[in-house]
């Protein structure tokens, strides 16, 4: 939701911050300058201060994804587990997953780094998992907060030669933040100076424990190299996805989130998504916040033709009306009509939060001139 602070109100109306403290004061709220007021707060000091407000409801906007938490029990079914991939750069997270489903991503990629959010999905024991990897370099903040959204479970990949560093933290801080099961990866188990006892000791002390040392977190020892361990992280993965009792209905009408989108060349805007609930397919009128459009094509991670898409499951969407953005839901919506004046009210609530923030600029110099 969109909030305002004390002083910014203070600011948009002309006023000293402490005039809004004393005032809330009488009206028995104790705030100080950084204090977030809410809509009534705003209602009662706009009338006390004679001015008029415009609330902008953030919540209007995903009237379109509320209807989709009411399922009847009958109709959920097991759904693949999101898996994302997360930790400090070079540890090995895409060399990890490129072992996993025996391809070669890493090769690809500019100085080996990861610069995006790749989703992929792989088969083991007759089940599905879906993996996100996501990139270590510190600039990729929002991409991993974005990743751990979405998951059901984070893999913490933590190289046994190097330990634990700064983005091996943060990304235990977004893993906690979404409330999700971490499992950590030791990798690079094949080196020489491999220390995992030092990983363990490390982790321990930010509050991670293995359950051999009487802990709650899963550890498993791994080599992207020699495939050392992945058998064993794959069956831990299905395990703690079997208690997690993940369930949807593949019956309903899809929603999903954009994992990330782009514009490419012949085939215009293109969006990779995991779908949450519902099945999408291709024909199906679908919106993400100002994109929409008909699903063209779906295609799988590998850039094959595919005609629907399952819950738990990525892929990627060709048709939209521009570049989606990433954290987006992604909604099927009835009609072409009903698609176009959603993205139209995005629209116009995107430019209405640009607006007033520009209101408020003018507003500070003019609070400065007099
Ligand atoms: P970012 O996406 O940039 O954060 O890096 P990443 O975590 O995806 O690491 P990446 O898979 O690109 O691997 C970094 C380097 O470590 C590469 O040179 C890999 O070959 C090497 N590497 C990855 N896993 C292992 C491993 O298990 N053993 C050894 N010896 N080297 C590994
Ligand atoms: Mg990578």
């Amino acid at each position: 939701p969109e909030e305002i602070r004390v002083y910014e109100f203070a600011e948009m109306i002309n006023k000293q911050p402490s005039e809004i403290i004393s005032k809330l004061f009488m009206l028995g709220m104790l705030t100080t300058k950084n204090d977030f007021l809410d809509k009534d707060a705003i209602e009662i000091l706009a009338d006390e201060f004679g001015i008029e407000v415009e609330t902008v409801n953030a919540q209007e906007e995903f009237d379109y994804v509320k209807a989709y938490d009411d399922d009847d029990e009958g109709e959920l079914q097991e759904r693949a587990p999101v898996i994302t991939i997360m930790g400090h750069v070079d540890h090995g997270k895409t060399s990890l997953l490129d072992y996993i489903r025996s391809s070669r991503v890493v090769h690809g990629e500019s100085g080996g780094i990861t610069q995006h959010v790749g989703a992929y999905m792989v088969h083991k024991n007759n089940k599905n998992i879906t993996f996100i990897d996501t990139p270590g370099h510190e600039a990729f903040t929002q991409m991993r907060a974005r990743g751990a959204e979405v998951t059901d479970i984070v893999i913490i990949v933590v190289a046994a030669d190097d330990g634990v560093k700064p983005q091996t933290k943060e990304a235990i801080e977004h893993a906690k933040a979404a409330d999700v099961p971490i499992i950590i990866a030791i990798n690079k188990m094949d080196k020489e100076a491999a220390n995992p006892d030092m990983v363990k000791t490390q982790l321990s002390d930010l509050g991670i424990m293995p359950t051999e040392w009487g802990g709650s977190h899963e550890f498993v020892g791994v080599s992207a190299h020699t495939g050392q361990g992945i058998e064993e992280l794959l069956e831990i993965i299905l395990l703690q996805a079997e208690i997690l009792e993940l369930e949807a209905n593949p019956t309903r009408d899809a929603k999903a989130v954009v994992i990330e989108s782009s514009l490419e060349k012949g085939r215009g805007p293109v969006a990779t998504i995991v779908v949450q609930n519902g099945t999408l397919r291709v024909g199906d009128t679908v919106v993400a916040g100002v994109a929409y459009g008909k699903v063209r094509a779906l295609l799988d991670h590998a850039g094959k033709a595919i005609t629907s898409i399952k819950p738990g499951e990525p892929g990627v969407i060709v048709g939209l009306s521009e570049v989606a953005e990433a954290g987006e839901k992604l909604v099927k919506v009835e009609s072409d009509k009903a698609a176009r004046e959603y993205a139209q009210k995005r629209h116009d609530y995107l430019r209405q939060k640009e607006l007033s923030r520009s209101t408020k600029v003018t507003l500070d110099e003019l609070s400065q001139r007099i």
